[in-house]
């Protein structure tokens, strides 16, 4: 089989990427915050299309925080638009690459036109299967985590780990993979509410590349960084 010039040796699974640095890039060239996010836009599509030859199988990308609640509202809502924008234009090009979009976080709090559009996007590329695309979106891992607890409290069953994993799912229907590699741009470093149980084991990568100027090469250059470390998962290196 021919390898793309950017298949890695060993494929990672799930990389997940906490997408930061937007609003200083914008004014750092005196532009307004939301125009980093847009221009943040095209970083996530490069991404998307990059991930698959890099032998990523889930791509899990942080697009709004519950705590970005706190910020303006007019920045709140021109970040909806812009992903409304996004999700509405996308789906056609995704049927044709094999994105499969799945959106997770709470969706009682966001506004009707976006709700529908993830909807729209979600069962449009439902029968998609060679990247897994998950959008996090009004996320909180402390929040979720509290809900997969209150379910298994409802249930009054024993907490198993794998059940766990699969109630923290339940608003996609399916188990959250286990993260192997977490990326954050930006120079921040901290996991800021992200994924906080299912990176129990994950490889932490902070660059201080901002978002929007994350490239291929970038998501690269990490990848090989990945396959340098060794998870032990708390057991002794292989060489010991
Ligand atoms: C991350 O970029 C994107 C979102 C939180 C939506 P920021 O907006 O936090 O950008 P910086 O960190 O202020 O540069
Ligand atoms: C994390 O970035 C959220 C997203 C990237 C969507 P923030 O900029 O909101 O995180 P803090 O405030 O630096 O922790
Ligand atoms: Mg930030």
């Amino acid at each position: 089989m021919t390898q793309s010039p950017l298949h890695t040796e060993t494929s990672v699974q799930h990389v997940a990427i906490i997408m930061d640095g937007s609003g200083r890039w914008a004014r750092a060239r005196g532009l307004a915050r939301p125009e980093g996010h847009r221009a943040g836009v095209e970083a996530v599509r490069r991404l998307i299309a990059a991930a698959p030859k890099l032998g990523v199988g889930t791509l899990t990308l942080h697009s709004f925080s519950s705590g970005n609640w706190q910020r303006p509202p007019e920045e709140v809502e021109r970040l909806f638009g812009i992903f409304e924008d996004f999700l509405f234009a996308e789906p056609t090009m995704w049927i044709g690459s094999g994105v499969r979009l799945a959106v997770f976080g709470r969706r009682d709090r966001l506004p009707g036109t976006l709700l529908q559009t993830i909807e729209y996007a979600e069962s449009a590329t439902s029968g998609c299967q060679r990247l897994h695309l998950r959008l996090a979106i009004d996320y909180s891992a402390r929040h979720a985590i509290l809900d997969a607890a209150r379910c298994l409290n409802a249930a009054n069953s024993e907490a198993e780990e794998a059940q766990f994993t699969r109630l923290l799912g339940q608003a996609e229907g399916e188990a959250v993979p286990e993260v192997d590699l977490l990326i954050r741009t930006g120079g921040e470093q901290r996991l800021s509410d992200f994924m906080l149980w299912e990176s129990a084991y994950a490889e932490l990568y902070f660059t201080p590349r901002l978002w929007p100027d994350f490239t291929h090469e970038d998501l690269g250059e990490a990848l090989k960084e990945f396959h340098l470390r060794d998870r032990r998962y708390g057991a002794l290196a292989t060489a010991v």
